[in-house]
C-alpha cells in the first residue's frame, strides 16, 4: 500500500509565550510540500502510540514550509509535553499529509473568525487566505492575559482586521454575543477554542443559518464503546475476515496478515482511509465531514465499524 506520510525537519522553534511554541517544518530536500487549504491540520507522530493533530497556521500559499503552534497542556498525555520539552531545530518528524475538516466556505460574504487561546491557529491561516484573496474578514483573538497572548507579531502583520480581547483587562471573557451581533447577516462565522467558548458560540449562533456557522474543537476523540462483531470481505482477494466486538477492523486485518497503512488508530490521521464497496459504515472518526460520512464512500478502519453484518472493502 502507498504510504503518504512525510518526513520533515524542524527548522525553527519560536518561543511565543511561557506555554506556547511555534514550530516551522520544512522538507529535507526543498521539494514543494503537499498543498493545503486554510483550516487544515497535520497529523504528527511524536512517538510510539503518540499521535497528535495540529492546525496549520501559515498561509496556504506557502509550499516551502508548514507552521504549527503547540500549547503546553497541564494535563498533557504526552503530545504537547513532548513538543515543548524534546522537539528541537534539526529534529525529524513523521507526519500524515494535511487534511481539512474546518474549511473556509466558498463565499464572498464577510467572515468573522473567533479564536480562543491556541485555537486561533487555523484562523490565522484563514486570515492569510482571506487577506490574499482580498475578501472581507475580522479576526477576534481572546486570551486570559497579555502574557498568554501568542503570535502577536504575526497577528500584528494582519493589521486592523485583528482584535485582541484580554480577559483580565476587559473585566471578563469575550462577550461573544456582542461580537456576533456586529457580523452582517449572511456572514460566515468561525470559532475554534476551548469547549466553553465553543458552547457559547453555538448557543449564540443558534438563529443563524447552519451553513454559515463553522466550529472546530481540539479535543481528542473519546474512546468509543465496542460494537457488535461482523465480517469484512476484501474485494480484491475475496478473503473474508471476522471482526470481533472488541476488535477494530484494522486490528482484525493485521491479525490476518493483510497489509494495511495506519498511524494514529484514533480516526484523526486519515492514513487508514479505505473505500467501501458495499455495506454501511458506522463512522467513529474525527476526519470525515457529516456529508462525507453520510455518503458512505470511505471509512477509517482503525476506529469505525459496520452497521451491517457484512462489509465489503476495496482491499
Ligand atoms: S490510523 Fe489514523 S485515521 Fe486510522
Amino acid at each position: 500500500m502507498h504510504d503518504p506520510r512525510l518526513t520533515l525537519r524542524v527548522t525553527a522553534v519560536f518561543w511565543e509565550t511561557e506555554t506556547v511554541k511555534r514550530f516551522e517544518l520544512r522538507p529535507l530536500d526543498g521539494t514543494p510540500l503537499p498543498p493545503f487549504t486554510a483550516g487544515a491540520h497535520l497529523g504528527v507522530e511524536l512517538g510510539p502510540n503518540l499521535f497528535r493533530s495540529y492546525s496549520l497556521m501559515n498561509s496556504p500559499r506557502e509550499r516551502h514550509r508548514y507552521e504549527i503552534g503547540v500549547s503546553l497542556d497541564r494535563n498533557s498525555q504526552g503530545g504537547s509535553r513532548y513538543c515543548h520539552e524534546r522537539l528541537r531545530p534539526g529534529d525529524l518528524l513523521t507526519l500524515s499529509p494535511p487534511r481539512n475538516t474546518f474549511p473556509l466556505a466558498a463565499s464572498e460574504a464577510p467572515a468573522l473568525l473567533i479564536g480562543g487561546g491556541i485555537g486561533v491557529t487555523p484562523l490565522i491561516s484563514m486570515a492569510h487566505a482571506l487577506s490574499e484573496a482580498k475578501k472581507p474578514f475580522r479576526l477576534v483573538h481572546a486570551v486570559r492575559s497579555r502574557a498568554e497572548a501568542p503570535f502577536s507579531e504575526i497577528l500584528a502583520e494582519l493589521g486592523e482586521t485583528v482584535t485582541l480581547h484580554v480577559d483580565e483587562e476587559c473585566g471578563g471573557v469575550l462577550p461573544l454575543a456582542n461580537f456576533l451581533a456586529t457580523a452582517a447577516s449572511g456572514s460566515h462565522l468561525y470559532c475554534c477554542g476551548p469547549q466553553p467558548m465553543l458552547d457559547a458560540f453555538i448557543a449564540a449562533t443558534a438563529d443563524r443559518p447552519t451553513n454559515t456557522v463553522h466550529t472546530e474543537s481540539f479535543a481528542l476523540p473519546e474512546t468509543a464503546s465496542p460494537g457488535a462483531g461482523f465480517t469484512v470481505e476484501l474485494a480484491r482477494s475475496g478473503r473474508t475476515v471476522a471482526v470481533a466486538p472488541d476488535q477494530s477492523i484494522l486490528a482484525a486485518l493485521q491479525a490476518a496478515g493483510v497489509p494495511t497503512t495506519s498511524s494514529c488508530r484514533q480516526g484523526i490521521c486519515g492514513l487508514c482511509e479505505t473505500v467501501i464497496v458495499t455495506g454501511e459504515a458506522e463512522h467513529r472518526d474525527s476526519l470525515l465531514t457529516p456529508d462525507e460520512q453520510a455518503a458512505n464512500r470511505t471509512m477509517m478502519i482503525c476506529c469505525s465499524r459496520s452497521r451491517s453484518d457484512h462489509l465489503v472493502l476495496d482491499l
